[in-house]
């Protein structure tokens, strides 16, 4: 490495930020532009399968918050391609490169959104995962990347508020939408595991270290277990086993008396989630 080079990642790592016109490395600029690309394409293909639900939501107010988070994303795809653009890339070859295969995008919006339930469950947990990576790119080293996830974040948020009134609705519904939640949560679990990546050491992770990324892919999985949202998930009933120290975790937090009860004391009491005896069935 270069004394420029050199220089340059001391100074991103020591928490320096960097603007459109500065001077970066080539590797710094491709791998930022890849993964910059890469978070656009999702916000854009993540609305696929959530778009297929606007004229099957169950009432207008339904129909409109969907529609609204639909156009969220699309906003978002919009914002975070500028910011590809100024690192050189136009937003047609971006597109064209998305729809010839040549591009890729995140691996949890290949699946389909096979009921209502998944609409809730999407807005609830993907969200919750996406949230969790996105306000760790607020202190990404390329600054006018970090300065788009401020608005992004607060929408995602919001996201997360329409998922979670989607699925309370459901789970004080009959037996049968109460299963639509159940059927939705234990099988978007295994993606949600998957989705901050591979476990590997922050250290080895060019990402990290460029200090594009403030946080190792464990460290945002465990933030996502950690979560109340983990307790309000296994209070559905618990989505499969997972193993290793992720299930560990997972299964000790809902375990947590605090964590519970302070589940308990956020959900108002005609909402609230059944009794975890009633519909725990799983680990
Ligand atoms: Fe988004
Ligand atoms: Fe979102």
């Amino acid at each position: 490495m270069e004394a420029r080079e050199q220089e340059f990642l001391e100074y991103v790592q020591s928490g320096g930020q960097v603007e459109t016109d500065d001077w970066m490395p080539d590797e710094y600029r491709a791998r930022l532009r890849k993964f910059i690309e890469m978070h656009g394409n999702s916000e854009l293909m993540g609305v696929l399968p959530e778009r297929e639900w606007i004229l099957r939501a169950p009432t207008l107010q339904r129909k409109l918050a969907l529609t609204a988070k639909v156009q969220d994303e699309v906003g978002h795809a919009q914002l975070i391609y500028r910011v590809v653009e100024d690192l050189g890339k136009p937003r047609e070859q971006c597109l064209d490169d998305l729809i010839s295969g040549k591009s890729k995008f995140h691996n949890v919006f290949h699946y389909p959104t096979k009921t209502w339930g998944d609409v809730g469950v999407i807005a609830w947990l993907v969200d919750a995962a996406a949230i969790i990576s996105q306000k760790a790119l607020l202190k990404c080293s390329y600054a006018p990347y970090a300065r788009i996830m401020k608005k992004i974040c607060w929408e995602e948020s919001f996201h997360i508020l329409h998922g979670r009134d989607v699925v309370l609705t459901l789970m004080n519904g009959t037996d049968e939408q109460r299963e639509l939640v159940q059927e939705a949560v234990t099988r978007w679990w295994g993606p949600l595991m998957q989705f901050h990546g591979n476990p590997i050491p922050p250290e080895d992770d060019p990402m990290f270290v460029w200090r594009i990324k403030s946080q190792g892919n464990d460290a945002a999985r465990q933030q996502f277990l950690d979560g109340r949202r983990v307790v309000r998930a296994r209070a559905v009933r618990a989505p499969g086993r997972v193993d290793g120290a992720l299930g560990r975790a997972a299964r000790g937090g809902a375990r947590d008396p605090r964590l519970r009860r302070r589940a308990e004391a956020e959900l108002p009491p005609r909402r609230r989630l059944p009794p975890e005896g009633k519909t725990e069935g799983g680990t």
